[in-house]
């Protein structure tokens, strides 16, 4: 849609998407050149498009090596200079998940970094897309996670929760803007797909999207999502949770060797599987990841409950993660 986009409305020289290091936007191979994940980009090493990539907005290891109190946002100013570099004749879009969910556990960007990021952009001509998968349709206690900043993207991917997570529906949400140039350029969409505008998974997101807004769950999900993360802040008392962080009820936790370097697993340990496979055989089911760090290093492990949960299943949730780590701790001895 970007790239047709830029030709509809004469930009033809625009075509580069650059996108983040830490990213995850799927397995297509378009999306997985976007994608910024070494060991999920790497069996299709070869098969896949070059495209530019910058650090992502990752404070628990930050790539300037900043604390929160002497960050200026520079993870921002890399898409500025990624821009340049690139030539900003030739970038048609900037894509980010505004919560990083699948490679690095709910990596929240400390607030201004969206902001910026949105106004680089618009300096540069760069259409701005916010890949809201994971984090849309209320997950992180607002409608899309880039609410959270009042910033406008020019598009925003969703998925998941827009069928509950039960069926198959994902949609598109762009501007008047890009319509417009694409209605009054080719006049079609050059997007078809057998299953596009499928009715039964339509009449399916608007059931959920309904029931949603019936039960005011987006509301909800802030408010368990508030109880969750200070409960979850309970595990600190295990030596190998180096961070717990999370928006609305989108949560993760990240496992290291040392809590004071911050040194990881050994990834053949297969820490987050261990995690992840002690909580399932005790009834509760995480989303294990690795590679967080670098790319192949780094250990967490993510949370997205349902939003019905209620404060009861929230303590019996942190109740097993905690055994959980605590055995793995032990067997670790750490
Ligand atoms: C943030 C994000 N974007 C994109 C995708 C890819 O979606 P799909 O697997 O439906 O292609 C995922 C899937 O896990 C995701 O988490």
């Amino acid at each position: 849609m970007a790239r047709q986009y830029q030709v509809d409305r004469g930009k033809h020289t625009k075509f580069k998407v650059i996108s983040r290091w830490t990213s995850y936007h799927g397995n297509t191979l378009g999306a997985l050149a976007l994608s910024g994940h070494t060991g999920r980009r790497r069996y299709y090493q070869p098969l896949i498009q070059h495209t530019p990539h910058i650090v992502p907005a990752y404070c628990y290891r930050c790539p300037f090596g900043r604390k929160p109190e002497s960050c200026d946002l520079e993870c921002a100013d890399d898409l500025e200079k990624m821009i340049l570099y690139e030539g900003p004749d030739s970038v048609s879009a900037f894509m980010a998940e505004p919560v990083v969910g699948a490679t690095a556990g709910a990596l929240v960007p400390k607030d201004g970094y969206f902001q910026k990021i949105r106004e680089i952009c618009d300096r540069y001509d760069v259409l701005l897309i916010v890949d809201e998968v994971m984090t849309g349709i209320g997950r992180t206690g607002r409608n899309f996670a880039i609410e959270h900043w009042g910033v406008a993207p020019d598009m925003i991917v969703c998925a998941k929760g827009l069928g509950a997570g039960y069926y198959p529906v994902f949609g598109v949400i762009t501007t008047e803007a890009i319509h417009g140039a694409i209605k009054n350029g080719n006049g079609n969409f050059v997007h078809g797909h057998t299953y596009s505008q499928n009715p039964l998974a339509c009449a399916t997101g608007i059931a959920v999207l309904d029931y949603i807004d019936r039960h005011d769950l987006v509301t909800r999900s802030a408010k368990m999502g508030a109880y969750l993360l200070e409960k979850l802040k309970f595990l600190y008392r295990h030596p190998i949770v180096g961070d717990v962080r999370g928006l609305g009820l989108f949560a993760g936790v990240e496992f290291v060797r040392s809590r004071e370097t911050k040194e990881t697993f050994d990834p053949a340990l297969k820490i987050n599987a261990l995690v992840s496979n002690l909580a399932f055989d005790k009834g509760l089911i995480v989303y294990p990841g690795g590679g967080g760090a670098d790319g192949m290093r780094g250990d967490h492990a993510l949370l997205a409950p349902p939003f019905i949960i209620t404060e009861a299943q929230i303590d019996q949730l942190v109740a097993i993660l905690d055994e959980a780590i605590g055995d793995i701790s032990k067997e670790l001895d750490i």
